[in-house]
């Protein structure tokens, strides 16, 4: 199965594969057409009933037009590292359910396939505001830059277990950044990041961390021109071993309001999708409690 995202510039349908589908990064400057990746994604799994969305939009902007079909919509750090916690939590209540029917990958029998996509990667290792705002009210400033940190530092770990154990229990990972940089994105969830998209960027290393190493020098970073948002190369397609160029459909506002309308009621309930998982996760912690 797969999800058409635009065209490729041989006149193909730009195809990514789906339901399984690999991780994917989206890296481009800003302005160069990440959202509209993300939105192209969320545009061809939304009228799929097999499949729960979820995400993390801190900028409350881009995937908010989506949220009645969405299962989660994160937009506060608390509800990301939540989010997050809840996406940990189902990896190991589905590992354990393809282990006791002798499984090796995710069948949609056993529940949806979930799209989890992150707008941008950047903004987990960044400090919630709400307690730098309350530090500098209270005067009570001590600590809170190392708890920024500590969080930080729980988020880039959730998000690394996530990313190395999640696709085989259903669960896809898109993450978006305009920072594709070695520094930026940890290397144990870069290389789990098959499928590359990389947009417009403004240096040879940004292209080899989007990629591939070598890339940036064979690319150049003027084949992507500035008046072409949506214009990509797309890497790790099963189909093609080398980065083909192509360019995103482009959602409009009133386009996405209205398919987020007609889907809404393919929306799974967070119930349904994380209630047995967090059940087990609570009943092991009992277990725990009391043999201690
Ligand atoms: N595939 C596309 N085809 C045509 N125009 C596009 C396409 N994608 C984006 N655009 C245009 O470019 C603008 C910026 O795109 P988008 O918001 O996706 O960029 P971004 O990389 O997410 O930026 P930011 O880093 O600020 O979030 C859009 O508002 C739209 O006008
Ligand atoms: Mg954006």
């Amino acid at each position: 199965m797969s999800l058409i995202l635009g065209r490729r510039f041989d006149n193909q349908p730009l195809v990514v594969p789906w339901a399984p589908s690999p991780h994917g990064l989206v890296g481009g400057n800003t302005g160069s057409g990440k959202s509209g990746v993300t939105n192209a994604y969320m545009g061809a799994t939304a009228a799929r009933a097999d499949t729960a969305i979820c995400g993390i939009d801190l900028k409350l902007v881009e995937q908010w037009p989506w949220r009645d079909r969405m299962t989660v919509c994160a937009t506060s750090t608390a509800e990301a590292d939540r989010l997050l916690a809840d996406l940990r939590a189902l990896i190991g209540y589905r590992s354990r359910l393809l282990q006791a029917k002798g499984l090796r990958n995710w069948s949609p029998s056993l529940g949806p396939w979930v799209l989890f996509v992150v707008d941008e990667l950047a903004e987990l290792t960044s400090f919630d505001p709400d307690a730098l705002i309350n530090a500098v009210n209270t005067g009570e400033t001590n600590g809170v830059i190392r708890d920024g940190r500590n969080a930080a530092q729980i988020r880039i770990a959730l998000l690394g277990s996530l990313a190395r154990l999640s696709r085989f229990c259903g669960i896809t990972i898109l993450a978006a950044t305009q920072y594709p940089s070695y520094e930026v994105i940890d290397q144990q969830i870069r290389t789990q990041l098959t499928i590359r998209i990389m947009l417009r960027v403004a240096s040879g290393e940004q292209i080899d961390v989007c990629l591939g190493r070598g890339y940036g020098k064979r690319i150049g970073v003027r084949s992507i021109p500035a008046n072409q948002p949506g214009g990509l190369w797309i890497a790790g397609l099963p189909s093609d071993p080398e980065p083909v160029r192509g360019r995103a459909h482009y959602l409009s506002d009133d386009y996405i309001s209205a398919q987020a309308d007609r889907t809404a009621h393919l929306a799974w309930p967070y119930d349904t999708v994380f209630g047995p998982a967090l059940e087990q996760h609570h009943q092991a912690l009992t277990a725990t409690e009391q043999t201690q």
